[in-house]
């Protein structure tokens, strides 16, 4: 990884974790942390709790100055009005939210997210000062048919329609048949899509936005495999899911850095 850009190591909590866990799951992992004496800013961490945690967390991170970001998982393409259930950028922004995860495969799939819904909740993170974390992917079948990158890339094509060249975003390339299967992606595999995204980054953005940019893999990343993506030159960081549930395990993830060896 180029040294410019600062690893982010993100835990996804899906649909995990009520408020009071959270609470209890924060404090730990910034215990953990203090004691292995791991140094705050040589990885940002955020943790994804569900939106009824995000303001517990908020409250939490600010009164003990813990240093992790937080995001939500979801925005609405909406700035308010009749729309039962969902939630605006005005008030994740309220709520101190850095960041949003945007277009992740479960939402693609399960709720019919198309790339152009993806890039209006791009724009709409972006109308509210929240930095998207652009969520890209492809599943086993898509990948035999056309290839490894082809479909990442179309993807982030679309979603960065809604970007321009002075706003803030991360992108996470996260195989579908790797998400929560145990099948990780080799290290070789995920730096073959994360380049792919860092080019489309510049054609669309220019050399120097691409060069900023974080590209994140996501899909099955454990404290015993991360490491191995952190050497690539183009993974800036990982999206966890399962492993950013274990505090001792997503712990042993942020501190990469100690264990590039193994
Ligand atoms: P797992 O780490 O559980 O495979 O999930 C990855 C993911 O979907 C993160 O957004």
């Amino acid at each position: 990884m180029a040294v410019a850009r600062t690893p982010l190591i993100a835990g996804n909590w899906k649909m995990n974790l009520d408020h009071l866990q959270a609470v209890a799951f924060v404090q730990k992992l910034h215990w953990t942390l203090k004691d292995a004496a791991h140094e705050d800013g040589s990885v940002e961490v955020a943790v994804f709790p569900p939106f009824t945690d995000i303001r517990t967390v908020q409250t939490l991170i600010d009164a003990d100055k813990i240093p992790f970001a937080f995001g939500a998982q979801d925005i609405s393409t909406h700035d308010s009005g009749a729309y039962t259930g969902e939630v605006s950028g005005a008030f994740l922004s309220k709520l101190s939210c850095r960041y949003v995860i945007i277009g992740h495969s479960e939402r693609r799939e399960y709720h019919h997210e198309t790339d152009e819904i993806v890039a209006a909740k791009v724009r709409a993170a972006l109308k509210h000062g929240i930095v998207p974390v652009i969520c890209v992917g492809e599943t086993l079948e898509q990948r035999e048919e056309s290839g490894p990158t082809a479909v990442s890339v179309a993807q982030l094509r679309v979603a960065l329609e809604a970007v321009s060249a002075d706003d803030d975003f991360v992108v996470a390339y996260e195989p579908v048949w790797a998400i929560g299967t145990g099948q990780v992606a080799s290290p070789e595999q995920a730096q073959e899509v994360c380049a792919a995204l860092r080019e489309v980054i510049s054609e669309a953005l220019g050399a120097d936005v691409a060069a900023k940019t974080r590209v994140l893999y996501g899909g099955s990343v454990k404290s015993g495999n991360i490491a191995s993506f952190m050497r690539e030159p183009d993974v800036d960081g990982a999206l966890v899911g399962g492993a950013s549930l274990v505090v001792d395990e997503f712990a042993s993830i942020i501190r990469f850095q100690k264990h590039v060896g193994v």
